[in-house]
């Protein structure tokens, strides 16, 4: 089995997905997609930014490695009515199947950031789009203080340690990195831009039922969780999660809303 599959396979990430709606919804409102434009969203997910991609017009293609999220991605598009989204499972490193040059846009948030093979992913994400496209990343940023970059760091320092030529998905949230990468496709560093952003995790529940959905729900939290049960570490690795949780929230109402940042990165094809 793949790993980088079966990690993603793992738990359920919509339950974790749920939360992350209002952020997706506003960062494709800034993308300037029109209608007919042609759409591809790598590492989709069951769609958090898909589908808002659909409901302004945009024909919308979301590949995905992990078969449950296709499957989670198209019954939400079918829920909605959205005959212009369809998610199909893929693999970022291997595009197998879509055509050179064949989309307007290809978008990528917190997906393809976790594909093994980056030059790989790069090329193939330059490979698709048409001449005069976009591409558009958000990669959460090695060492950052908010939640996201934190609870991957607190996770991979409870999990046995990687094989030997891995590559941690974190660095593409490094700037020198990405302009390596796409300019191994081809892309001169000027194509490539630059800015920081903020996604909002929002749920009415509290904080430490948001670290239980983690623990439960999310791969690279659920591994480390079993990795750290049989070391009799859990319970230290669930105090590290909720002490981040409780000091990242910003709801005042008892509620979780936690803002993380990354990077956004634009490519111009
Ligand atoms: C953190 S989730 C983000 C999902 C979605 N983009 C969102 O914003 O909710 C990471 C996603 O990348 C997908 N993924 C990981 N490796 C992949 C690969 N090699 N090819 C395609 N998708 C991949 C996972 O299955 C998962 O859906």
């Amino acid at each position: 089995m793949n790993p980088n599959k079966a990690l993603w396979e793992k738990g359920d990430f919509t339950r974790i997905a749920a939360t992350m709606r209002e952020s997706g919804d506003a960062l494709v409102a800034g993308l300037g997609i029109t209608k007919g434009s042609k759409v591809l969203d790598v590492g989709c997910g069951d769609g958090t930014t898909a589908l808002p991609e659909a409901r302004l017009g945009a024909d919308v293609l979301g590949v995905d490695i992990a078969s449950n999220l296709v499957e989670a991605g198209n019954r939400r598009a079918k829920a909605e009515g959205l005959t212009n989204c369809r998610f199909q499972e893929g693999d970022a490193t291997n595009l197998t199947g879509l055509a050179d040059s064949s989309f307007d846009l290809v978008v990528s948030i917190f997906g393809a950031m976790f594909a093994p093979k980056p030059v790989d992913v790069a090329k193939e994400m330059v490979r698709v789009t048409k001449p005069g496209g976009r591409i558009v990343m958000g990669n959460w940023i090695p060492g950052d203080p908010t939640l996201v970059a934190q609870i991957l760091k607190i996770s991979s320092s409870y999990s046995p340690p990687p094989p030997e030529g891995f590559i941690s998905p974190m660095t593409w949230g490094i700037e020198a990195n990405v302009i390596e990468r796409f300019g191994a496709a081809g892309i001169p560093k000027e194509k490539i831009s630059f800015s920081k952003d903020t996604y909002t995790f929002t749920s009415p529940g509290s904080p430490s039922a948001f670290v239980a959905d983690f623990r439960d729900y999310y791969g690279p939290t659920m591994n480390a969780f079993a990795a750290a049960e049989q070391n009799g570490k859990a319970a230290d690795l669930q105090r590290e999660l909720e002490a981040l949780f409780d000091r990242e929230n910003r709801s005042q109402n008892g509620g979780t809303s936690i803002p993380a940042t990354f990077l956004r990165v634009t490519v111009a094809r």
